[in-house]
């Protein structure tokens, strides 16, 4: 029996207008599930820059939250993609060995740091990697508590939301999880601090700690740069009291900061790295990679769309580009050439330029001529932004940073008319020619005390 498949030819339909993909959108789509700054549509992307459904062109500071680090519709990532998925689009490599992946874990164990034997477990998304990191350390060590910090973003499962300290993840906080402060570069001072209490802890409950996990630099909580005075700390305590040092590099690594592997550039070597966001060019794709007898667990960990085939033959296409020393020059270059030229904007409403590399955050101040938060500055700029064709979205535990994470390839004159438009944005916001309410829509992280809560859950129940 044959059957007809075809389905119906949509190619030559026309798109959905702005208004149309807006409606089911609100309709359609939950909210729990949206961080949501303007009403941005894209509809096709080119190297840095995007184009709406209304046909308008935005430079883009975003690089949808990393993933897009090569920028959009990369030749050589589109052959990759488009070839493997004609020849054999398999997912599960639970049930068979496929050739993608196999070299692909074999280029994630080169890179990360060390010389050990260093297998690889996939994932389809940064919290699932996350996720399986914690239960992998678990069943390595036997023991249950991960120590995590304030601030961070570790992903959005049960699991990984419950390790995370960013107060819009509160609600998922693990009763394994012990939340310490994170020791940033900018407050030097708090190191010492940060340190002692982490030696403290493990002092006393080491018996029950498996872990340390960390992002380098917070991505999710404002771009908050941790000094590395403090990571070699927290790296030695970990080696001191004998519990695994894991750290997230989702967002941090594949050149992001300017080096393939940021806690390599910072001569860590970490017992345990996660990697996704950029990995897979586009498609879902995350990975835990560590030495072998952590990662030939007894434990069961099997993803049926972690490691597919064609999102690993993406992800050896990215590898090949991302590997370049003129893409990571790049990174470096325009890195410095952005937190120069926003400096150099001198707007009153920016308190701060930090980060590494092309994950940069412009921290705002609030006005109190004009009665207006640091959070609700960051909002109206962002969305001011966007107006004027710029896509940039905020961050932060107190929502009030700028994120610029634009595609790796950015080129000179892209991130100077980025620039532009944020100077325009930040001079309207901060003179008043916003119209504020335009915000109503736009819900961003929530305010934090607006998300549901363990607390605020048990006093509805009572
Ligand atoms: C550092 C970090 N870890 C983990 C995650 C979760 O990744 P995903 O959203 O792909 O599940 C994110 C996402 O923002 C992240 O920034």
């Amino acid at each position: 029996v044959s059957i007809d498949l075809t389905g119906p030819v949509v190619s030559d339909a026309p798109g959905w207008s702005s208004q149309e993909i807006l409606r089911n959108d609100e309709e359609f789509i939950g909210s729990a599930g949206k961080v949501r700054f303007s009403p941005f549509t894209p509809v096709r992307g080119e190297g840095g820059t995007l184009t709406d459904a209304g046909e308008r062109r935005y430079v883009d500071f975003s690089a949808s939250s990393g993933v897009a680090a090569l920028g959009y519709g990369n030749p050589h990532v589109v052959e990759a993609i488009t070839s493997e998925l004609a020849r054999l689009n398999i997912a599960s490599l639970a049930t068979a060995s496929l050739e993608q992946a196999a070299r692909l874990a074999g280029r994630l164990a080169r890179i990360a740091p060390g010389d050990h034997a260093k297998k690889v477990v996939f994932a389809a998304t940064g919290s699932e990697a996350s996720d399986y990191a914690c239960n992998l350390i678990r069943a390595f060590t036997g023991r249950r508590t991960i120590v995590a910090f304030e601030g961070s973003y570790h992903g959005a499962t049960s699991g990984s939301a419950g390790v995370s300290g960013h107060p819009a993840l509160a609600y998922a906080r693990g009763a394994d999880t012990a939340l310490l402060p994170y020791a940033e570069s900018s407050a030097d001072e708090a190191v010492d601090g940060a340190l002692a209490t982490l030696e403290s802890y493990l002092s006393i409950n080491r018996s029950h700690t498996a872990a340390v996990f960390l992002e380098l630099i917070q991505s999710d909580g404002g771009i908050r740069v941790a000094s590395e005075t403090f990571l070699r700390g927290v790296e030695a305590a970990c080696r001191r009291h004998d519990v695994a040092f894991m750290v997230d590099e989702v967002k941090t690594g594949l050149g992001r900061t300017g080096a393939m592997l940021a806690s390599a550039a910072m001569g860590l070597v970490p017992d345990v790295v996660v990697l996704g966001k950029a990995l897979g060019g586009g498609l879902p794709l995350a990975a835990v990679v560590g030495p072998a007898a952590i990662m030939d667990s007894p434990i069961l960990i099997a993803s049926t769309l972690g490691g597919s085939n064609v999102a690993c033959a993406a992800a050896n296409a990215t590898l090949d580009l991302v590997e370049s020393e003129a893409l990571l020059q790049n990174v470096r270059d325009r890195g410095e050439q952005f937190k120069r030229e926003v400096l150099g904007l001198a707007s009153p409403l920016v308190s701060e330029v930090r980060g590494r590399g092309l994950m940069a955050g412009v921290v705002l101040a609030g006005s109190s001529d004009r009665d207006l938060g640091a959070d609700q500055a960051a909002a109206a700029v962002a969305l001011r932004a966007y107006q004027l064709g710029l896509f940039v979205t905020c961050s932060g535990s107190g929502n009030n940073v700028i994120d610029i994470t634009p595609p790796l390839i950015i080129d000179a004159s892209t991130i100077s008319e980025g620039v532009a438009i944020l100077g325009q944005a930040l001079s309207d916001v901060g003179a008043g020619r916003f119209d504020m309410s335009e915000l109503a829509n736009y819900a961003g992280w929530g305010q934090p005390a607006e998300r549901v809560t363990n607390e605020t859950r048990e006093n509805e129940d009572v």
